[in-house]
């Protein structure tokens, strides 16, 4: 079977390494890719995705990215007659704006913070001197990650809300919501659009220094599986909030498939949403993926069809991390498209380790 994988991250490099061991598979494209995922897939750039996709006779398009699950590609590709991994557009809300997916969950009784949402700067400043600090602050829509300003006091608060305007269209109306004090994770979930099916749980570090110090950032590093989602805090993530939402959005008329990302606070050992995403986390994605033993293009050809629940997945009883290298300045202003050398030696110093770590611990 022919594969387009839209994307050119770290974790489409991790989908196209999985991807990649499927028996069914016949031939990968990545658009655009990147020289990492050029070791499992032919990098192209085509101008009309549906145009390559039909002339290629793609089997299924994998979309990584948001932007392009927000914008209606998968909806395109469906007009189309092709199959795609990825949510459509009305599905993609759920990402796509932050004020849609606190309605849904208050109407459903899906655990999350207590919230407000304003389209009025002195509203909000007013509903926050109500609420004091610490209080966080969203913009309604896609801000590349940057969108989220925690306040730990009432004058980083009100300015914060100020600083919504720099968003644009995705700023112009906000979400205050109450400050929950907890440790997070990240469950990512398979889903037709009836049946869910979690991943292994993950913890994201956001931080960019060692000792989670310094500025947030998209994400240094993550690690799987995640000791804070306990047995009962999976079974509570599950029952609570992904059976749930996937019967929420249905109830809607959005029938939502592909994977479905939620970032979740564990507060008192029960957990609560922080953020649902329509795709998968980066950089959970390369801590999970390596766990996973079943055939990932079988998985994800059954969330496409719509029969997800015939799948019966396993995952190794292992661990996994992956920690992210930068380039220097990030996340403020960085240099892009470096070359990355030196990975052959990165290799074998892995491997190294891992059978040091072998020998002492077997
Ligand atoms: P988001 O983009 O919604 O995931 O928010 C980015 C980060 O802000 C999250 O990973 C959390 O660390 C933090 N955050 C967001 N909402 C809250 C909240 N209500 N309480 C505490 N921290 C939050
Ligand atoms: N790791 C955070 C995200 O993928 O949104």
């Amino acid at each position: 079977m022919n594969i387009l994988l839209i994307g050119s991250g770290g974790r489409e490099h991790a989908l196209a390494w999985k991807i990649a061991q499927s028996p069914l598979l016949t031939k990968m494209y990545a658009a655009p890719g990147n020289p990492g995922i050029a070791e499992f897939a032919e990098l192209v750039n085509p101008a009309d995705i549906v145009k390559f996709a039909q002339d290629k006779n793609i089997d299924l398009v994998v979309v990584g990215p948001e932007a392009p699950l927000v914008n209606g590609l998968v909806d395109a590709l469906e007009v189309a007659g092709i199959k795609a991994f990825g949510c459509k557009k009305d599905a993609a809300q759920i990402e796509g704006s932050k004020i849609f997916a606190k309605q849904l969950m208050k109407k459903y009784g899906i655990p999350t913070a207590k919230f407000e949402v304003f389209d009025n700067p002195d509203a909000a400043k007013n509903y926050i001197r109500k609420e004091g600090a610490p209080i966080v602050i969203k913009a309604d829509g896609l801000a590349a990650g940057k969108g989220v300003i925690v306040a730990q006091d009432l004058d980083a608060a009100l300015s914060a809300v100020d600083e919504m305007k720099n968003f644009g269209a995705a700023g112009s109306k906000i979400v205050v919501e109450e400050f929950m004090d907890g440790e997070e994770a990240s469950i990512l979930a398979f889903t037709d659009g009836e049946t869910i099916i979690p991943m292994v749980a993950a913890q994201d570090h956001k931080r960019l220094n060692d000792g989670d110090s310094g500025v947030n950032t998209g994400g240094m590093g993550a690690y799987a599986p995640a000791p804070v989602v306990t047995e009962k805090v999976a079974a509570l993530a599950n029952e609570k909030i992904l059976k749930p939402i996937i019967a929420a959005l249905k109830a809607a008329g959005i029938i939502y498939r592909g994977c479905l990302y939620a970032g979740l606070m564990i507060v008192d050992g029960a957990p609560k949403v922080v953020e649902f995403n329509c795709r998968f986390g980066d950089p959970e994605t390369q801590a999970v993926l390596p766990l996973l033993k079943s055939d990932l293009l079988e998985i994800m050809l059954s969330c496409a069809n719509g029969d997800l629940s015939k799948q019966k997945i396993n995952w190794s009883d292992g661990a996994a991390v992956c920690v992210v290298l930068a380039s220097g300045g990030y996340p403020k202003a960085y240099k892009k498209n470096l070359p990355i050398s030196g990975l052959d030696a990165a290799k074998k110093v892995i491997a190294d380790s891992i059978e040091r770590y072998k020998e002492k611990y077997s």
